[in-house]
């Protein structure tokens, strides 16, 4: 039967092979680094933006020197309150969220929050996000001047107000005009996070790389609404909000897949990962890291049982972590054409 002949073949040209250095039998410790962008990370995984605060909340919860890297609450130009409540609502599966990129804005960032990161053993990432290209430029060149960040990771899901209130994520001419601008004044290298809520992601892919992006990551939340029946009205304050969690993780999956493959810049997963079986799926299909979000909100240590169940994985296949990227099989059968 067909069946079993796909499976010898996917025995032959994707599944992790041994590495063979050790004999079986043999402890085998397997290297976990990543180097993104010349950062090397200890390990691939990261906490994602604005679901992590600033490090420091987490410190009583976990060991933060395990991660492989912290990416910090959205930063902007001046500090920002954010919506009003209600602007966090479960789904199933997920979660709704229109915080409003609530920030302690770039200067006390430096001051108050990144004294307590650049101690730690754990690369930081700072996400920073404006209303105008000027605004990235201007967070950036003040952020410049804080010692102990790895990199920017520019959160382009916001309104331009110059364009009409256009998404600088969903409109591939200012993703090529914010990522250039921020990469001429970034001192530290540059991610540009993607927004899942375009048509094809390999155009934005593409216009974040053309304009000197370092790396990519992706996805950023998908915009949904939830309604209360009995009143009629939505159950967020702000009307619609961004989806998280396992409920977008096949999304996410595919919409990573497509940029890894239209690209030749790294890229970092996000969208629902929990486990090390999710994290591995978002590797396999070509991601160098992944970011943990909204499992941080109902398992604080979600992370850390990640870092250790990938390594439990890699230790049981005998490989190292950079081997399993993009081992991917049968996309072709699937009808997904590599770009
Ligand atoms: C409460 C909340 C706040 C977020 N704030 C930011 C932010 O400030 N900047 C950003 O780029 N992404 C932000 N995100 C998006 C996450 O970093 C992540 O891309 C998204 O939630 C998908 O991953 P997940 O399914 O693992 O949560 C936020 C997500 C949540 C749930």
């Amino acid at each position: 039967m067909k069946k079993s002949s796909s499976a010898k073949s996917k025995k032959k040209r994707g599944a992790p092979r041994p590495v063979g250095r050790k004999a079986k039998g043999e402890k085998f410790t397997p290297d976990m680094t990543v180097e993104i962008a010349g950062i090397r990370f200890k390990n691939p995984v990261l906490t994602a933006s604005g679901t992590f605060g600033y490090g420091q909340e987490f410190a009583q919860l976990m060991d933060l020197n395990r991660l492989g890297g912290i990416v910090v609450k959205g930063i902007s130009l001046q500090p920002m309150e954010g919506n009003p409540p209600p602007r966090i609502y479960e789904t199933e599966s997920g979660m709704l969220n229109a915080i409003g990129l609530q920030n302690v804005g770039a200067k006390r960032f430096l001051d108050d929050k990144l004294p307590f990161l650049r101690d730690l053993d754990t690369q930081v990432i700072v996400n920073v996000f404006g209303y105008s290209t000027e605004d990235y430029v201007r967070t950036i060149e003040i952020l410049n001047q804080g010692e102990g960040i790895a990199a920017y990771e520019l959160n382009i899901s916001c309104p331009n107000t110059r364009s009409g209130g256009m998404f600088y994520g969903s409109d591939p001419k200012l993703t090529h005009e914010v990522t250039m601008a921020s990469k001429k004044v970034a001192r530290v290298p540059l991610i540009v996070k993607l927004s899942p809520n375009v048509t094809d992601i390999t155009v934005f892919a593409r216009a974040a790389e053309n304009g000197g992006a370092d790396a990519l990551s992706l996805v950023n939340t998908f915009v949904g609404m939830s309604i209360d029946i009995e009143t009629g009205k939505p159950r967020l304050s702000h009307g619609t909000g961004g989806l998280s969690g396992p409920a977008i993780k096949p999304l996410a999956l595919r919409l990573v897949y497509q940029a890894v493959h239209a690209v030749r810049i790294p890229v970092m997963g996000i969208g629902g990962i929990s486990s090390a079986e999710d994290a591995l799926e978002f590797l396999i299909a070509g991601a160098k890291a992944i970011q943990i979000g909204t499992a941080n909100f109902y398992d604080p240590r979600a992370s850390e049982k990640v870092i250790r169940d990938l390594e439990a994985y890699c230790k049981r296949k005998r490989v190292d972590l950079n081997r399993l990227r993009g081992t991917h099989l049968g996309f072709e059968a699937a009808g997904l054409k590599r770009e």
